[in-house]
């Protein structure tokens, strides 16, 4: 058995991470370079967004050969050098295995185009529907309809992603075959880690259906009954063959009941899945490109059925705030500004200290921000390109729909990393592929190493869950769950109990702790020392931590 319960997990986004060669791109050896920057804040793996070669319309989640670098990266021999060196410090890689859909230059479908019956059944090819409506009424995850017309034939191919990402057909027993081949492939480098993009797609029904309710079709299309199967297929061809795999699915709108199945061990799914319910709180509607402030009470409802339910029926956590698709959550969920500091390590307590897996995302543990570009034009992500001309179609002005880009781009995470405060941050000696944010004169990895702020604090937190059972172990309570500012838990292994507070908010507040917790101890706290009393007050973005043994 793996021991991910105590490990923290550190996601890299490889073109924002770190230069070597001065091309305006991260690469591989300047990964390589900052392992000792890695090692000193104590993970154990480095989550790397994909590395393959790729024609780059999503950022390599776009995939055109699943067993080659893409040279913007470096080569094969630099990976294989970041695997050792990375080994020596302790530290493992885990890749991101994006199987649910291939880039439209992949051979594979080229073929298919050519006319290759083989490989067309490698895809999802459907013709219009009876009245000249497309094969479904499903709508592209990035904006538009899913389907696109294939070549030039009668038939469709499906994307819910981006029209040149097009979805396997994993119905065909030689897809399944060659995407584990592409698994093992990776293993034989030494690899034990897998991210697994988007996994819960690719049980797809065998005759596609119209979403009924005229929605944009995700019910017709995830957590079908099929993910679990073919997760145990996965599983037992490829990872489930190592006992120190660690896995993640990432579950696209996904449900507590099917994370329950897809984590418990004794199923031999995943180690642990990714669900995003809780970075949805500022969805007004359940829509994305609104605009409107995060709703705390829901945010703790989410946080604490999932942290139960999990607890209780044996499934496991990812826990994150930030990945390469989420704003910065210091911006979102704290205050940026005169707080900056205070919540951001509020934030990280929240979750490090929780049941499940913790994962920090490049710049998160120096508190980087969202970077509040002003044009569009400094902005690069499809999805927001997208969605910045059908928001003007729907008629609002371009000031608005600025502010919700400002608010809610995935570009927010993928500006360089601050590495200090010299030219371009020390990302790169060139023209960096995507504007910095304009703080990094203040925020920066150089100045947060230097004192005691959101680094140490981070430093503190790992070191803590490798030490404390009830941290990687305990079971998940929730505690005072209608406190108006506080978000509250309990976590529990035999005698052993501990009790997280988090002020989430910029005002002081009060709250009543058990009366035992008055003799625990504090493990961790982001403010100066203080009593420990039966009525707790906590000032601005406060967090701590008491332990009773
Ligand atoms: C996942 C990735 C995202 C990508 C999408 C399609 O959601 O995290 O970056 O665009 O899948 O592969």
């Amino acid at each position: 058995m793996s021991d991910f319960k105590k490990k923290v997990i550190y996601q890299i986004y490889p073109k924002s991470f770190n230069d070597s060669n001065g091309d305006g791109v991260g690469d591989l050896p300047g990964i390589t370079q900052k392992l000792p920057y890695l090692s000193q804040l104590g993970i154990e793996m480095i989550w790397l967004s994909p590395i393959y070669a790729s024609p780059q319309k999503d950022n390599g989640y776009d995939i055109s050969d699943y067993c080659q670098v893409d040279p913007i990266f470096g080569t094969m021999d630099d990976f294989e050098e970041l695997v050792t060196e990375a080994k020596k410090l302790g530290i493992e890689i885990m890749l991101d295995m994006v199987l649910n859909h291939t880039s439209t230059e992949h051979i594979w479908f080229k073929k298919a185009l050519a006319g290759d019956k083989k490989y067309q059944d490698y895809y999802l090819l459907r013709p219009a529907q009876a009245d000249g409506r497309l094969p479904t009424n499903w709508v592209s995850k990035f904006g538009g309809p899913a389907w696109a017309r294939f070549g030039q034939t009668d038939l469709y191919y499906l994307h819910l992603f981006d029209v040149t990402q097009a979805d396997l057909n994993w119905r065909n027993p030689e897809v399944r075959k060659e995407l584990y081949q592409v698994v093992n492939f990776w293993r034989e480098k030494g690899v034990h880690g897998f991210r697994f993009d988007v996994i819960n797609l690719i049980g797809k029904d065998e005759v596609l259906l119209d979403d009924p309710t005229g929605g944009d079709g995700k019910p017709m299309y995830t957590d079908r009954p099929l993910v679990h199967e073919y997760l145990k297929e996965l599983n037992e061809a490829t990872f489930g063959k190592d006992a120190s795999s660690v896995t993640v699915g990432e579950m696209s709108a996904t449900s507590i009941e099917n994370c329950v199945l897809y984590t418990q061990p004794q199923r031999k799914e995943l180690s642990m899945v990714f669900n995003f319910h809780h970075l949805k709180v500022d969805y007004l509607n359940g829509e994305k490109w609104s605009d409107s402030p995060f709703n705390f009470s829901q945010l703790k409802e989410l946080f604490h059925s999932w942290g139960e339910t999990m607890s209780e029926q044996n499934g496991w956590n990812a826990l994150f705030w930030n990945n390469h698709d989420q704003p910065r959550a210091v911006s979102r969920f704290g205050e940026d500004q005169q707080y900056r500091i205070q919540s951001a390590q509020m934030l990280a307590a929240t979750i490090h200290l929780s049941r499940g897996t913790p994962y920090i995302y490049q710049g998160e543990e120096i508190g980087m921000t969202n970077p509040n570009f002003e044009t569009i034009e400094e902005y690069q992500d499809v999805e927001t390109l997208n969605m910045y001309q059908e928001l003007i179609k729907n008629g609002l002005g371009p000031e608005q729909v600025m502010k919700r880009i400002r608010a809610k781009s995935r570009d927010n995470s993928r500006t360089p990393m601050q590495w200090n405060a010299e030219k371009n941050a020390g990302f790169t000696t060139g023209t960096p592929w995507m504007k910095l944010a304009p703080n990094y004169l203040e925020v920066n990895a150089k100045m947060e190493q230097g004192h005691t702020g959101v680094y140490a604090f981070y430093q503190e937190l790992i070191a803590l869950r490798k030490k404390y059972a009830v941290i990687s172990d305990g079971s998940y309570e929730k505690y005072e769950p209608d406190h108006p500012s506080i978000y509250a838990y309990l976590r529990r292994l035999g005698t052993k109990r501990l009790l997280v507070l988090n002020n989430f908010y910029a005002e002081q507040t009060e709250i009543t702790i058990p009366t035992e917790f008055v003799q625990g101890s504090v493990l961790i706290h982001n403010y100066a020392k203080k009593k420990l009393e039966a009525v707790m007050t906590l000032r601005p973005y406060e967090t701590l931590a008491i332990y009773l043994d």
